[in-house]
């Protein structure tokens, strides 16, 4: 296809403004599926994906779309995750794309990952159209939400798109602009050595792994040995192709173009997002700009439930991990929870994402421990340690100082929440850098310790403001602060998994609403138990659960026989749930509960 009919474009938007919807109409208006085979949200295709309503991996779609000025556009949608712990492939696949359509719902207005998206293909130099989504709604003010964009974002709005994806109103007119408003890939040179970007890669049951390219220069062709300039890995193509959606070979793709390869590829870990692809006789002498590997940030203990689940969950695991580079795994014990894993993530929606899946997809009962964050620990030997787990902090003796990680959040919020968002940022250590209005609306944007947000910051947000706030964050860097390890000991052992990283002012609320929460659920044994939290050796909290007095059969005696066997049963079935501490049972449930923070 000739470069100037070729449009590449992404839909940039907050969650639930409407993206998925506006690409179904395209897809559908373009005739690029039959009527019959549209399945709302046609581009989500996990599960999980479905049943949230977010997009979590970048797909891709071809349509022909018949232009008012009588040419036929080839028209590229790249689908792009829209959660901030995706980020990192946000900006990727931006890369391989010209221009983006920013979604807002008029209704709503922008919002925190309105601002973060946008700022995304604003960075990538993207020419972008304004859509103003869910004008059939009542409550929809264009003019109002077209005038925020302006004010906040600072892009000219007067013209953009009015639109109704659920009624299909408008969606001519978006079409219309893609081809008229958003620029034709930059000049490729179809004759010099292959330069592809690799924009995703998925893996499909059937075919193995399928990559997502664009092309830069050259051509690629079915047959052609590729090579994967960072990673080195060199394979045979067997196959090429576009998605319209369904994989439709082509046989080759030239510059400009955005479409998937096959070659027999096993597993993702293979494919790095931002690669270079060229081929093995030809290869390009110049690489793409450079790309990082997205390296987690938030970590987590994941146990079976029941211990004699660990070996699926091993399996699954496994599964898991070869096709999604970002997520990590190491084998860890844990004298409460028995054997278990390690695991690091891009953030807490990845980890939801994954914990979803294992016990969805793979059948098994996790408990989560306390999500942690990386410590630097500053050895006064001069040595510095990274920390993912509590467990191994070193000897406090042998510490300097600690750094922890902080993200600079940014919050939308109406008027009437704000001071209770801003009362939550403060109770987490947060530092105010900004407070601006939008209309009716507050940003504020503050520097916050990641530690603080990966516990329940989200689900306190969401409270506090009746879900009427977005929120959206990017790492700063590490800063020194006063942190410890706290410990909880139940009849004076220390229960490992219940361990965690807190900062010094913030230890003994927070020990205590522990202690207190073990108390109820643990249940009385023969004797009494002190439950308390500790920093080294300093106890700084403390309940004690009393002793049990009567057999919990006593009352049956002289009675009904099968209610009393049934009430035996009933124990023993719990027993099994229950795991050993020193003298001490505590069910599994507890720690369930314990390591829910509300
Ligand atoms: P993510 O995939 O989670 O990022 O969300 P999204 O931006 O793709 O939103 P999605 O298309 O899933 O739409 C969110 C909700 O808004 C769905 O319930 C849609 O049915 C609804 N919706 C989308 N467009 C319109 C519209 O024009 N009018 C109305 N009334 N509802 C709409």
């Amino acid at each position: 296809t000739e470069l100037s009919r070729i449009r590449n474009f992404s839909i940039v938007a907050h969650i639930d403004h409407g993206k998925s919807t506006l690409a179904d109409r395209l897809i559908q208006l373009t005739g690029t599926v039959a009527e019959r085979d549209m399945k709302e949200q046609l581009l989500d295709a996990m599960d999980i994906e479905r049943e949230r309503g977010i997009t979590i991996k970048a797909n891709t779609v071809r349509i022909e779309y018949p232009a008012k000025d009588g040419h036929t556009y080839v028209l590229n949608l790249i689908d792009t995750p829209g959660h901030v712990d995706f980020a990192y492939e946000v900006s990727r696949s931006m890369q391989a794309v010209e221009g983006s359509l920013l979604v807002v719902d008029a209704s709503q207005g922008v919002e925190a990952q309105t601002l973060a998206n946008v700022y995304t293909a604003i960075e990538a130099d993207h020419e972008i159209v304004p859509v103003l989504n869910k004008v059939d709604l009542p409550a929809a003010e264009p003019d109002r939400v077209k005038t925020q964009i302006e004010d906040v974002i600072g892009i000219e709005a007067h013209d953009a798109v009015e639109i109704s994806a659920k009624t299909g109103l408008g969606i001519p007119d978006v079409l219309e602009a893609i081809v008229t408003r958003l620029p034709p890939p930059h000049e490729g040179d179809r004759d010099a050595p292959l330069k592809a970007m690799l924009v995703d890669s998925k893996y499909d049951q059937y075919l193995g792994v399928i990559v997502i390219v664009r092309i830069i220069d050259g051509v690629l062709r079915k047959g052609d040995r590729i090579r994967m300039m960072k990673t080195g890995g060199t394979y045979d193509v067997d196959d090429v192709g576009v998605y319209r959606p369904a994989m439709t070979s082509t046989g080759e793709l030239g510059p400009g173009e955005i479409g998937y390869l096959n070659a027999s590829i096993k597993q993702v870990r293979d494919t790095r997002v931002g690669d270079t692809i060229t081929t093995e006789k030809h290869p390009t002498q110049n690489a793409l700009p450079g790309f990082k590997p997205s390296v987690p940030v938030v970590f987590c203990g994941l146990f079976p439930v029941d211990t004699n689940d660990f070996e699926d969950m091993r399996d699954a695991i496994e599964k898991l991990a070869l096709n999604d580079a970002s997520f990590t795994f190491e084998m860890e014990t844990s004298a409460a929870l028995g054997f278990g894993f390690r695991c690091g993530f891009l953030g807490l929606l990845h980890l939801e994402v994954i914990r979803d899946r294992l016990e969805r997809e793979y059948d098994i009962d996790l408990i989560t421990t306390a999500p942690s964050v990386i410590y630097r620990i500053h050895l006064r030997d001069g040595e510095m340690m990274e920390l993912h787990n509590p467990a191994d902090m070193p000897d406090p003796a042998n510490i300097d100082h600690i750094e922890e990680p902080r993200i600079k959040a940014t919050i939308l919020v109406p008027d009437e929440y704000l001071g209770d968002v801003l009362k939550l940022c403060q109770d987490r250590r947060g530092i105010q850098m900004d407070l601006t209005y939008a209309g009716t609306r507050a940003m504020v944007v503050y520097d916050l310790p990641l530690n603080e947000v990966v516990f329940d910051f989200y689900d306190r947000l969401k409270s506090v403001t009746k879900g009427y706030a977005s929120f959206d964050y990017q790492m700063i860097g590490y800063r020194q602060d006063h942190l410890v390890k706290m410990q909880i000991l139940v009849n004076d052992e220390p229960v490992d998994a219940l361990s965690m990283m807190v900062h010094r002012d913030r230890a003994e609320g927070r020990g205590r609403a522990m202690c207190e929460k073990l108390k109820d659920l643990i249940p009385r044994h023969m004797f009494k138990i002190p439950i308390q939290a500790a920093i080294g050796g300093r106890v700084i909290a403390r309940e004690t659960l009393s002793a049990m007095r009567k057999d919990v059969t006593a009352k049956c005696y002289g009675g009904d026989a099968t209610r009393k066997k049934k009430l035996l049963e009933k124990q023993k079935a719990g027993k099994k749930k229950m795991r050993q501490f020193g003298k001490v049972e505590i069910p599994q449930e507890a720690f369930i509960n314990a390591l829910k923070m509300d």
